[in-house]
C-alpha cells in the first residue's frame, strides 16, 4: 500500500481540513507531516463549525486513527485547549489519537523568541502566527530541542529549565521589556504555568514510534493519508523565503515527517483556491487592492482561522499554481471556494508573468521580485450560478466547468474534486478519479 497526501498548493488556508474530512471515510488512517498550531483547518458539519491546529482532520471519525508525526511540533498548552474543545463536541480522542514520540514541544520560551525576534524585525516582520514555530524547529535542527519522548524521562525539568535560561539570556540582549510581551494574555511566568499543567493532556496520549506504526499498517494493506499544514508556497526551501513557515510543506515532507520511503508515496491531492489568499508578509504578484479583492475577501469571509487576520486576496496564479504542482508531484487537483466568485461578471486569471527585460515566464520562481513583474491575465466568463446546492458534476453551469477544463489544461492535472461550499456535503467527487 502507498500513503496518499492532502496538502496545500498556494499559501494556506485552501481548505485542507474540510477536504481530509471528507476524505477520511475512505482511510484506516490520517497523519500530519509538518507544521505546529500556526495551522487552523476548519470543518463544517451539522451546523457546527470546528478548527483544528494540531490534532489532525479525520479525528471526528472514530473509526479512523489519526497520528501526530513526527515532523508536527506540538505545544501542550494550545493542544489541552484543543481536547477540550473537542471533548465538549463529545469527541474523546483518546479513543483514536496517537502521538510520535520524535514530535518535538514548543516551550513557552519558543512563543517569546517568536514575539521578540518579529518585533526586532520592526517593517521587515514576516508576520508570523507567533506560535513559536520558527524557534521550536530552530532548536530541532540546532539538536537542543525537547520532544514529547523527553516528558516520559526523568529530569525533564531540568533540561527544560536551562534551554529556557540559555535563551533568556539570548533574549535580555535585545533590551525590550518583557513584561509588555503577553503570551496568549498570559504573562510569560503565568502561561508558562500553564503549559506545565497542559502537560499532563499530552502524557496521558497514547505516545508511539509512528514510523513503525504507519509502515506495518501500509505493510498490512491498510490506507494512510497524510495531512500537510500551510502551504506550498510557504515552503522553508522553495516557499517566497524569508516569507515562509520553517518546515517542509510539500509532498517531499512526508518522507522526512512521517518516516515514509519516497517509494511509497501514492496519490498527491493538491488543494487549490479559486483565487489566492496569504497571510502575513511577502509577495503575492496577483493580489487585489481593488473592489474586486475586498469582495473576495468579504464573500469567502477571509479572516485567519488561526489568528483572525484579515488575509489578503487575488486572483488564480497559474504560474504559481505550476510550480507548486512542480515540486509536489500533484496527480489530483482540488478546487475549493470557487461559490465566492458565483456573483462575479468576469473571473481574471494569471496566466504568465512578464519579468525583467520582457521576458515571458509561465512558472513561478521566488526570484521574481513583485516589483519587476507585471502579470498577465486571461478573463474568463462568470458563472453567475449560485453552486453552493449542486452536488452532481452534470449540473454545473457551463461557464464553471470551461473555468475547470481551462485550469486542467494550463497545469495538465485533472481537478478530481470540486468544493461548492464550507460544510462536509458541499463536495462533488468525479467518479472518474475514483
Ligand atoms: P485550511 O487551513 O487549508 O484547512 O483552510 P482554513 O480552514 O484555514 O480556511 C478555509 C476556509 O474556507 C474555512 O473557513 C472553510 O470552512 C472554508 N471552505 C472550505 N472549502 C470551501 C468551499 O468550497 N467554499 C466555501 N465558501 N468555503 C470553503
Ligand atoms: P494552514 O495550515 C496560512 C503564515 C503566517 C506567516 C508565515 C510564517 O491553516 O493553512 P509562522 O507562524 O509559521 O512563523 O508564520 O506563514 N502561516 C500561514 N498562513 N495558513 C497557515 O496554516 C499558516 N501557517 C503559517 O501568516 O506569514
Ligand atoms: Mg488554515
Amino acid at each position: 500500500m502507498k500513503i496518499d497526501v492532502i496538502l496545500g498548493l498556494q499559501w494556506g488556508d485552501e481548505g485542507k481540513g474540510k477536504i481530509v474530512d471528507v476524505f477520511t471515510p475512505r482511510y484506516d488512517i490520517i497523519a500530519r507531516f509538518q507544521g505546529g498550531p500556526n495551522a487552523g483547518h476548519t470543518l463544517e458539519f451539522g451546523g457546527q463549525k470546528h478548527v483544528l491546529h494540531t490534532i489532525p482532520s479525520g479525528i471526528f471519525h472514530k473509526s479512523t486513527k489519526n497520528i501526530i508525526g513526527n515532523g508536527v511540533i506540538i505545544d501542550p498548552y494550545i493542544f489541552s485547549k484543543e481536547v477540550e474543545k473537542l471533548l465538549e463536541a463529545k469527541v474523546d480522542v483518546k479513543d483514536n489519537l496517537l502521538v510520535s514520540n520524535k514530535s518535538h514541544l514548543i516551550l513557552p520560551i519558543h512563543r517569546l523568541l517568536d514575539a521578540v525576534y518579529e518585533k526586532a524585525k520592526g517593517k521587515e516582520k514576516i508576520g508570523s502566527t507567533l506560535k513559536g514555530i520558527g524557534p521550536c524547529y530552530t532548536d530541532k535542527v540546532s539538536r537542543i530541542g525537547l520532544r514529547v519522548g523527553d516528558l516520559l524521562q526523568k529530569g525533564f525539568k531540568d533540561k527544560y529549565m536551562a534551554l529556557r535560561d540559555k535563551h533568556l539570556a539570548v533574549i535580555a540582549a535585545y533590551g525590550f521589556d518583557l513584561e509588555a510581551f503577553k503570551i496568549d494574555n498570559m504573562s510569560f511566568e503565568t502561561y508558562e504555568q500553564a503549559w506545565f499543567t497542559s502537560v499532563d493532556v499530552l502524557k496521558s496520549m497514547p505516545i508511539i514510534d509512528s514510523e513503525i506504526y504507519i509502515n506495518k499498517a501500509l505493510a498490512e494493506g491498510k490506507k494512510v493519508l497524510a495531512e500537510g499544514a500551510q502551504g506550498s508556497l510557504l515552503d522553508v526551501e522553495f516557499g517566497s523565503y524569508p516569507f515562509v513557515t520553517s518546515s517542509n510543506t510539500l509532498a517531499s515532507g512526508v518522507c522526512s515527517g512521517l518516516g515514509v520511503s519516497p517509494h511509497k508515496i501514492g496519490r498527491v491531492f493538491g488543494i487549490f483556491k479559486a483565487y489566492c489568499t496569504r497571510v502575513g508578509s511577502g509577495p503575492f504578484p496577483t493580489e487585489l487592492f481593488d473592489t474586486d479583492g475586498k469582495r473576495l475577501q468579504d464573500l469567502g469571509h477571509e479572516f485567519g482561522s488561526t489568528t483572525g487576520r484579515a488575509r489578503r486576496c487575488g486572483w488564480l496564479d497559474l504560474p504559481a499554481l505550476r510550480y507548486a504542482i512542480m515540486l509536489n508531484g500533484v496527480t489530483d487537483l482540488v478546487i475549493t471556494k470557487a461559490d465566492v466568485m458565483d456573483t462575479f461578471e468576469t473571473i481574471k486569471v494569471a496566466k504568465s508573468y512578464t519579468v525583467i527585460d520582457g521576458k515571458t515566464e509561465n512558472l513561478y520562481s521566488s526570484e521574481f521580485l513583485s516589483e519587476e513583474l507585471s502579470v498577465n491575465y486571461d478573463v474568463l466568463e462568470g458563472w453567475q450560478t449560485d453552486i453552493t446546492k449542486l452536488n452532481k458534476e452534470q449540473d454545473l453551469p457551463e461557464q464553471f466547468k470551461a473555468y475547470i477544463s481551462y485550469v486542467e489544461k494550463a497545469t495538465r492535472v485533472p481537478v478530481s474534486i470540486i468544493s461548492v461550499g464550507p460544510d462536509r456535503t458541499q463536495s462533488i467527487i468525479r467518479d472518474a478519479a475514483f
